[in-house]
Protein backbone atom coordinates (compact mmCIF):
# COMPACT_ATOMS: atom_id res chain seq x y z
CA UNK A 1 0.00 0.00 0.00
CA UNK A 2 1.36 3.67 -0.63
CA UNK A 3 2.42 5.40 2.08
CA UNK A 4 0.10 8.72 1.91
CA UNK A 5 -2.81 5.91 2.30
CA UNK A 6 -1.67 3.91 5.04
CA UNK A 7 -1.19 7.70 6.69
CA UNK A 8 -4.67 8.35 6.19
CA UNK A 9 -5.84 4.77 7.68
CA UNK A 10 -3.90 5.92 10.83
CA UNK A 11 -5.53 8.94 10.91
CA UNK A 12 -9.21 7.18 10.01
CA UNK A 13 -12.60 9.31 11.47
CA UNK A 14 -12.85 8.86 14.97
CA UNK A 15 -9.63 6.62 14.89
CA UNK A 16 -6.54 7.47 17.04
CA UNK A 17 -3.43 5.41 17.58
CA UNK A 18 -2.57 3.56 21.10
CA UNK A 19 1.30 4.25 22.27
CA UNK A 20 2.14 0.77 23.43
CA UNK A 21 6.24 1.21 22.82
CA UNK A 22 7.46 1.54 26.17
CA UNK A 23 11.08 0.23 26.24
CA UNK A 24 11.08 -2.47 28.44
CA UNK A 25 12.49 -0.01 30.95
CA UNK A 26 9.90 2.41 30.78
CA UNK A 27 7.89 -0.53 31.38
CA UNK A 28 9.41 -2.20 33.85
CA UNK A 29 9.22 0.84 35.61
CA UNK A 30 5.28 1.55 35.28
CA UNK A 31 5.04 -2.39 36.24
CA UNK A 32 6.47 -1.46 39.40
CA UNK A 33 4.23 0.59 40.01
CA UNK A 34 1.26 -1.47 40.14
CA UNK A 35 3.42 -4.48 42.20
CA UNK A 36 3.23 -6.28 38.96
CA UNK A 37 6.86 -7.82 38.00
CA UNK A 38 8.16 -7.04 34.64
CA UNK A 39 8.59 -10.19 33.52
CA UNK A 40 8.40 -10.88 29.15
CA UNK A 41 5.08 -13.03 29.95
CA UNK A 42 3.50 -10.08 32.16
CA UNK A 43 4.38 -7.65 29.58
CA UNK A 44 2.91 -9.50 27.09
CA UNK A 45 -0.28 -10.78 28.85
CA UNK A 46 -0.69 -6.27 29.70
CA UNK A 47 -0.80 -5.98 25.87
CA UNK A 48 -2.61 -8.94 24.41
CA UNK A 49 -5.22 -7.92 26.66
CA UNK A 50 -5.36 -4.70 25.52
CA UNK A 51 -5.31 -5.40 21.75
CA UNK A 52 -7.98 -8.25 22.06
CA UNK A 53 -10.44 -5.66 23.52
CA UNK A 54 -13.75 -5.95 21.92
CA UNK A 55 -14.09 -3.04 19.95
CA UNK A 56 -10.91 -1.90 20.06
CA UNK A 57 -10.92 -1.58 16.13
CA UNK A 58 -13.75 0.72 16.50
CA UNK A 59 -11.31 3.54 17.96
CA UNK A 60 -7.75 2.61 17.31
CA UNK A 61 -6.24 2.87 13.81
CA UNK A 62 -2.77 1.50 14.64
CA UNK A 63 -0.76 0.46 17.73
CA UNK A 64 3.21 1.81 17.69
CA UNK A 65 4.47 -2.05 19.42
CA UNK A 66 8.16 -2.48 21.05
CA UNK A 67 10.69 -4.62 18.89
CA UNK A 68 10.14 -7.24 22.04
CA UNK A 69 6.04 -7.09 21.32
CA UNK A 70 6.87 -7.21 17.89
CA UNK A 71 8.02 -10.57 18.00
CA UNK A 72 6.31 -12.18 20.47
CA UNK A 73 3.30 -15.09 19.77
CA UNK A 74 -0.22 -14.57 21.87
CA UNK A 75 -1.57 -17.09 24.08
CA UNK A 76 -3.76 -18.11 21.32
CA UNK A 77 -0.34 -19.11 19.24
CA UNK A 78 -0.85 -15.93 16.58
CA UNK A 79 2.05 -13.65 16.74
CA UNK A 80 1.21 -9.89 17.94
CA UNK A 81 1.06 -8.54 14.39
CA UNK A 82 -1.14 -10.76 13.02
CA UNK A 83 -3.30 -10.19 15.82
CA UNK A 84 -3.51 -6.82 15.38
CA UNK A 85 -3.98 -7.00 10.94
CA UNK A 86 -7.11 -9.64 11.95
CA UNK A 87 -8.73 -6.45 13.32
CA UNK A 88 -7.64 -3.83 10.80
CA UNK A 89 -5.11 -2.34 13.30
CA UNK A 90 -2.28 -1.59 11.55
CA UNK A 91 1.32 -2.54 13.38
CA UNK A 92 3.76 0.00 13.98
CA UNK A 93 6.98 -0.43 15.55
CA UNK A 94 9.26 2.38 17.58
CA UNK A 95 12.61 2.64 15.76
CA UNK A 96 15.25 4.89 18.21
CA UNK A 97 16.93 3.31 20.18
CA UNK A 98 16.38 6.17 23.17
CA UNK A 99 17.95 8.96 24.23
CA UNK A 100 21.84 9.77 25.29
CA UNK A 101 23.57 13.07 26.56
CA UNK A 102 23.55 15.61 23.99
CA UNK A 103 27.90 16.24 23.53
CA UNK A 104 28.28 19.87 24.41
CA UNK A 105 25.14 20.10 26.39
CA UNK A 106 25.10 17.42 28.75
CA UNK A 107 21.29 17.88 30.63
CA UNK A 108 19.46 17.77 26.96
CA UNK A 109 19.31 14.65 24.82
CA UNK A 110 19.71 13.73 21.20
CA UNK A 111 18.03 10.79 20.19
CA UNK A 112 20.21 7.51 18.58
CA UNK A 113 19.35 4.49 16.47
CA UNK A 114 20.18 5.72 12.62
CA UNK A 115 23.18 3.18 12.84
CA UNK A 116 21.41 -0.24 11.15
CA UNK A 117 17.92 1.48 10.85
CA UNK A 118 17.89 0.67 7.25
CA UNK A 119 18.38 -3.23 7.95
CA UNK A 120 15.92 -2.89 10.81
CA UNK A 121 12.94 -1.22 9.07
CA UNK A 122 13.38 -4.09 5.93
CA UNK A 123 13.24 -6.92 9.08
CA UNK A 124 10.16 -4.92 10.58
CA UNK A 125 8.67 -4.57 7.63
CA UNK A 126 8.41 -8.18 7.17
CA UNK A 127 7.52 -8.56 10.61
CA UNK A 128 4.07 -6.56 9.97
CA UNK A 129 4.72 -3.03 10.95
CA UNK A 130 3.48 -0.59 8.23
CA UNK A 131 4.62 2.32 10.03
CA UNK A 132 7.17 3.54 12.44
CA UNK A 133 8.33 6.01 15.65
CA UNK A 134 11.10 8.05 16.44
CA UNK A 135 10.80 10.38 19.33
CA UNK A 136 12.91 13.96 19.94
CA UNK A 137 13.09 15.19 23.44
CA UNK A 138 13.21 18.64 24.06
CA UNK A 139 13.52 20.40 27.82
CA UNK A 140 12.52 24.01 28.93
CA UNK A 141 14.31 26.12 30.76
CA UNK A 142 15.47 29.46 30.74
CA UNK A 143 18.62 28.22 28.91
CA UNK A 144 17.29 25.14 26.73
CA UNK A 145 16.67 24.41 24.14
CA UNK A 146 19.78 24.88 22.97
CA UNK A 147 20.17 25.61 19.29
CA UNK A 148 22.14 22.49 19.76
CA UNK A 149 19.27 20.23 20.72
CA UNK A 150 16.58 21.86 18.16
CA UNK A 151 18.78 21.03 14.84
CA UNK A 152 20.62 17.94 15.57
CA UNK A 153 17.20 16.32 16.96
CA UNK A 154 15.26 17.82 13.63
CA UNK A 155 17.90 16.49 11.46
CA UNK A 156 17.72 13.21 13.29
CA UNK A 157 13.62 12.75 12.38
CA UNK A 158 14.32 13.58 9.06
CA UNK A 159 17.25 11.18 8.53
CA UNK A 160 15.08 8.67 10.38
CA UNK A 161 11.69 9.57 8.58
CA UNK A 162 13.55 9.39 4.65
CA UNK A 163 14.51 5.72 5.69
CA UNK A 164 11.03 4.70 6.63
CA UNK A 165 9.44 5.92 3.56
CA UNK A 166 12.24 4.57 1.63
CA UNK A 167 11.34 1.20 3.37
CA UNK A 168 8.01 1.81 2.30
CA UNK A 169 6.16 2.29 5.65
CA UNK A 170 4.75 5.77 7.29
CA UNK A 171 7.05 7.63 9.71
CA UNK A 172 5.26 9.08 12.88
CA UNK A 173 7.69 12.35 13.31
CA UNK A 174 7.77 12.89 17.34
CA UNK A 175 9.63 16.15 18.92
CA UNK A 176 8.12 16.67 22.27
CA UNK A 177 8.78 19.13 24.06
CA UNK A 178 8.47 18.36 27.93
CA UNK A 179 6.01 19.76 30.44
CA UNK A 180 8.06 19.88 33.08
CA UNK A 181 9.25 23.04 34.25
CA UNK A 182 8.00 26.34 35.60
CA UNK A 183 7.40 28.27 32.41
CA UNK A 184 4.30 29.16 30.94
CA UNK A 185 1.77 28.49 27.47
CA UNK A 186 3.40 31.35 25.99
CA UNK A 187 7.45 29.59 26.67
CA UNK A 188 5.87 26.57 25.63
CA UNK A 189 4.37 27.99 22.27
CA UNK A 190 7.92 29.97 21.46
CA UNK A 191 9.68 26.61 22.21
CA UNK A 192 7.59 24.43 20.26
CA UNK A 193 7.12 26.80 17.06
CA UNK A 194 11.03 26.69 16.84
CA UNK A 195 11.00 23.01 17.23
CA UNK A 196 8.59 22.50 14.18
CA UNK A 197 9.83 24.91 12.38
CA UNK A 198 13.23 23.35 12.00
CA UNK A 199 11.59 19.43 11.74
CA UNK A 200 9.87 20.57 8.28
CA UNK A 201 13.41 22.73 7.55
CA UNK A 202 15.25 19.29 7.82
CA UNK A 203 12.28 17.14 6.43
CA UNK A 204 12.17 19.02 3.26
CA UNK A 205 16.42 18.99 3.34
CA UNK A 206 15.80 14.78 3.56
CA UNK A 207 13.19 15.19 1.03
CA UNK A 208 10.63 13.61 2.65
CA UNK A 209 7.09 13.36 1.60
CA UNK A 210 5.11 15.22 4.00
CA UNK A 211 2.09 13.56 2.56
CA UNK A 212 3.53 10.48 4.06
CA UNK A 213 3.82 11.09 7.50
CA UNK A 214 1.49 11.99 10.78
CA UNK A 215 3.32 14.56 13.00
CA UNK A 216 3.10 13.75 16.58
CA UNK A 217 3.45 16.82 18.79
CA UNK A 218 2.82 18.11 22.60
CA UNK A 219 0.05 20.66 23.13
CA UNK A 220 0.59 23.71 24.06
CA UNK A 221 0.60 23.81 28.03
CA UNK A 222 1.91 25.73 31.47
CA UNK A 223 4.21 23.73 32.29
CA UNK A 224 3.51 20.84 35.20
CA UNK A 225 5.41 23.36 37.97
CA UNK A 226 4.05 26.18 36.76
CA UNK A 227 0.97 26.16 39.26
CA UNK A 228 -0.95 27.76 36.66
CA UNK A 229 -4.12 25.84 35.78
CA UNK A 230 -4.70 24.70 32.12
CA UNK A 231 -7.88 25.89 30.54
CA UNK A 232 -8.60 23.56 27.79
CA UNK A 233 -9.94 25.99 25.78
CA UNK A 234 -6.68 28.07 25.59
CA UNK A 235 -4.87 24.99 25.26
CA UNK A 236 -6.90 24.22 22.26
CA UNK A 237 -6.88 27.94 20.91
CA UNK A 238 -3.21 28.15 21.40
CA UNK A 239 -2.05 24.40 20.36
CA UNK A 240 -3.98 25.24 17.09
CA UNK A 241 -2.23 28.68 16.56
CA UNK A 242 1.16 26.92 16.74
CA UNK A 243 0.28 24.70 14.53
CA UNK A 244 -1.28 26.67 11.98
CA UNK A 245 1.87 28.95 11.80
CA UNK A 246 4.39 26.07 11.63
CA UNK A 247 3.24 22.77 9.89
CA UNK A 248 2.88 22.82 6.08
CA UNK A 249 -0.55 22.21 4.99
CA UNK A 250 0.67 18.83 2.73
CA UNK A 251 0.77 16.98 6.38
CA UNK A 252 -2.22 15.28 6.57
CA UNK A 253 -2.90 14.94 10.21
CA UNK A 254 -1.57 15.47 13.62
CA UNK A 255 -1.71 12.86 16.74
CA UNK A 256 -0.86 14.41 19.98
CA UNK A 257 1.26 12.45 22.96
CA UNK A 258 -0.29 13.23 25.86
CA UNK A 259 3.01 13.73 27.87
CA UNK A 260 1.97 13.33 31.72
CA UNK A 261 -1.92 15.13 30.75
CA UNK A 262 -3.84 12.57 33.15
CA UNK A 263 -6.30 10.85 31.37
CA UNK A 264 -9.15 13.27 31.15
CA UNK A 265 -7.19 16.29 30.88
CA UNK A 266 -5.44 14.68 27.37
CA UNK A 267 -9.37 14.10 26.57
CA UNK A 268 -11.01 17.27 27.20
CA UNK A 269 -7.84 19.11 24.93
CA UNK A 270 -8.13 17.25 22.18
CA UNK A 271 -11.89 17.77 22.39
CA UNK A 272 -11.38 21.27 22.77
CA UNK A 273 -8.68 21.66 19.86
CA UNK A 274 -11.19 19.45 17.33
CA UNK A 275 -13.68 22.07 17.96
CA UNK A 276 -12.42 24.31 17.02
CA UNK A 277 -10.50 23.17 14.35
CA UNK A 278 -11.08 25.36 11.23
CA UNK A 279 -8.11 23.44 9.15
CA UNK A 280 -7.83 20.52 6.89
CA UNK A 281 -5.85 18.81 9.50
CA UNK A 282 -7.09 15.55 11.03
CA UNK A 283 -6.68 16.08 15.03
CA UNK A 284 -6.12 12.63 16.78
CA UNK A 285 -4.32 10.94 19.48
CA UNK A 286 -1.41 8.58 19.79
CA UNK A 287 -1.44 7.97 23.59
CA UNK A 288 0.47 6.20 25.82
CA UNK A 289 -0.16 7.02 29.03
CA UNK A 290 -3.52 8.50 28.59
CA UNK A 291 -4.92 5.35 27.06
CA UNK A 292 -3.23 2.90 29.63
CA UNK A 293 -3.51 4.48 33.23
CA UNK A 294 -6.48 2.97 33.96
CA UNK A 295 -6.38 0.13 32.36
CA UNK A 296 -2.75 -1.04 33.64
CA UNK A 297 -4.14 -0.08 37.41
CA UNK A 298 -7.19 -2.49 36.98
CA UNK A 299 -5.25 -5.29 35.68
CA UNK A 300 -2.97 -5.05 38.16
CA UNK A 301 -5.35 -6.36 40.40
CA UNK A 302 -5.86 -9.36 38.80
CA UNK A 303 -3.86 -10.36 35.78
CA UNK A 304 -6.02 -13.01 34.67
CA UNK A 305 -9.47 -10.95 34.20
CA UNK A 306 -9.24 -9.90 31.03
CA UNK A 307 -12.78 -8.22 30.52
CA UNK A 308 -12.30 -5.61 33.51
CA UNK A 309 -8.72 -4.77 32.25
CA UNK A 310 -10.50 -4.03 28.84
CA UNK A 311 -13.67 -2.33 29.90
CA UNK A 312 -11.25 0.44 31.31
CA UNK A 313 -9.13 0.63 28.39
CA UNK A 314 -12.04 0.95 25.87
CA UNK A 315 -13.60 3.50 27.73
CA UNK A 316 -10.55 5.82 27.04
CA UNK A 317 -10.62 4.47 23.38
CA UNK A 318 -14.45 5.76 23.05
CA UNK A 319 -13.68 8.79 24.93
CA UNK A 320 -11.00 9.65 22.90
CA UNK A 321 -12.56 9.48 19.86
CA UNK A 322 -15.17 11.05 20.54
CA UNK A 323 -12.84 14.06 21.32
CA UNK A 324 -11.13 13.17 18.12
CA UNK A 325 -14.09 14.51 16.80
CA UNK A 326 -15.24 16.90 19.09
CA UNK A 327 -18.18 15.17 20.05
CA UNK A 328 -17.09 14.29 23.70
CA UNK A 329 -18.33 16.04 27.03
CA UNK A 330 -18.91 15.75 30.81
CA UNK A 331 -22.06 13.45 30.26
CA UNK A 332 -20.78 10.92 28.13
CA UNK A 333 -17.63 10.26 30.72
CA UNK A 334 -19.86 9.98 33.53
CA UNK A 335 -21.91 7.49 31.79
CA UNK A 336 -19.40 5.61 30.58
P1 LIG B 1 2.43 9.48 26.21
O1 LIG B 1 1.08 9.68 25.57
O2 LIG B 1 2.38 8.71 27.49
O3 LIG B 1 3.22 10.75 26.26
O4 LIG B 1 3.22 8.51 25.23
C1 LIG B 1 3.21 8.76 23.89
C2 LIG B 1 4.48 8.34 23.30
O5 LIG B 1 4.50 7.59 22.34
C3 LIG B 1 5.75 8.89 23.84
O6 LIG B 1 6.79 8.62 22.96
Amino acid sequence: MEIEKIAKLMLAPGKGILAADESTGTMTKRLDSVGVPSTPENRLNFRETLFTSNKAKDYISGVILYDETLRQTTSQGISIPALLEKQNIIPGIKVDTGVKPLAGSAEETITEGLNGLRERLQEYYQLGARFAKWRGVYKISNIYPSEAAIVANAHSLARYAALVQEANMVPIVEPEVLMDGKHDMQKCFDVTARVLHECFHQLKIAKVKLEGIVLKPNMILNGSESGIKNENEMVAKKTLECIKSNVPEEVPGIAFLSGGQTELEATRNLNAINKINNTEFVFTFSYGRALQQSALKKWAEDITNASDTQNEFIVRALMNSLASKGEWNEAKEIAA
